[in-house]
């Protein structure tokens, strides 16, 4: 699958290559001849020069898979974008389209109708976080995550709240599902009801096999 949507990709661009002048494909903008977006340049192995730009369209392309942190050439990249204008940008684009899509539905109007949130970087931010843990460039820390977590103090994401209230005020309840497990269900519902989603049908959380399992729970 990896393989073949790869070759589409470069079928594409070969036949958009070959349909036009190569000049123009050498040179995009004669003003910015460089690297264009995203213009920290990535070195992987054996692949020669790619900038973070192209990274990220691989990863969202789901072309690049099985990453477990962003090259750290592109740190300095996703901060920029997580914490200037950018980010807040693209929520807002995707807040409007859902708005419209719920505006558009047919409700039954009989309490049944239901959205579905997930939790991480979509009600809840943990922006504050990454910040302090390199914008994904360390790897993945389950105890100093779960510390996080734990302080129940992540912010909402503004476009997703705003999405919340609209999705309230159509008469639609709100679902969230997680992927935090049963033993965070209290600091989750505290830290979204203090980051201002104050009522919900449910929070789905994932079964936790360690609720389960005590010393004194073990085979005598
Ligand atoms: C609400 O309306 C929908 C669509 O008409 C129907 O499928 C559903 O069973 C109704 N639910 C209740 C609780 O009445």
């Amino acid at each position: 699958m990896k393989l073949s949507a790869i070759s589409l990709v470069l079928w594409w661009w070969a036949a958009a290559a070959s349909a036009s002048a190569p000049e123009a494909v050498a040179v995009v903008h004669q003003l910015r001849p460089a690297v264009g977006w995203g213009a920290q340049l990535v070195r992987e192995k054996g692949e020669g020069v790619i900038t973070c730009g192209s990274w990220r369209v691989g990863v969202e392309a789901n072309n690049v898979r099985g990453w477990r942190t962003i090259p750290a050439a592109c740190e300095g990249y996703v901060g920029h974008y997580m914490l200037g204008d950018r980010y807040r940008q693209d929520s807002i684009v995707v807040a409007i389209e859902a708005a419209a899509h719920a505006a558009a539905l047919r409700l039954a109007g009989n309490g049944s109708d239901v959205w579905v949130f997930d939790v991480d970087e979509t009600a809840l931010s943990n922006l504050p976080y990454y910040a302090r843990h390199g914008f994904g460039v360390e790897p993945f820390n389950p105890t100093l995550s779960n510390a996080w977590v734990n302080e129940g103090a992540a912010p909402a994401l503004p476009e997703s709240l705003n999405l919340y209230k609209k999705l309230l005020s159509l008469g639609i309840k709100i679902v969230f599902l997680t992927g935090r497990t049963e033993n965070q269900r209290d600091v989750t519902a505290r830290n979204l009801k203090r980051a201002g989603y104050h009522t919900w049908e449910k929070l789905v959380l994932k079964y936790c096999i360690y609720l389960f399992i005590t010393p004194s729970s073990s085979p005598s």
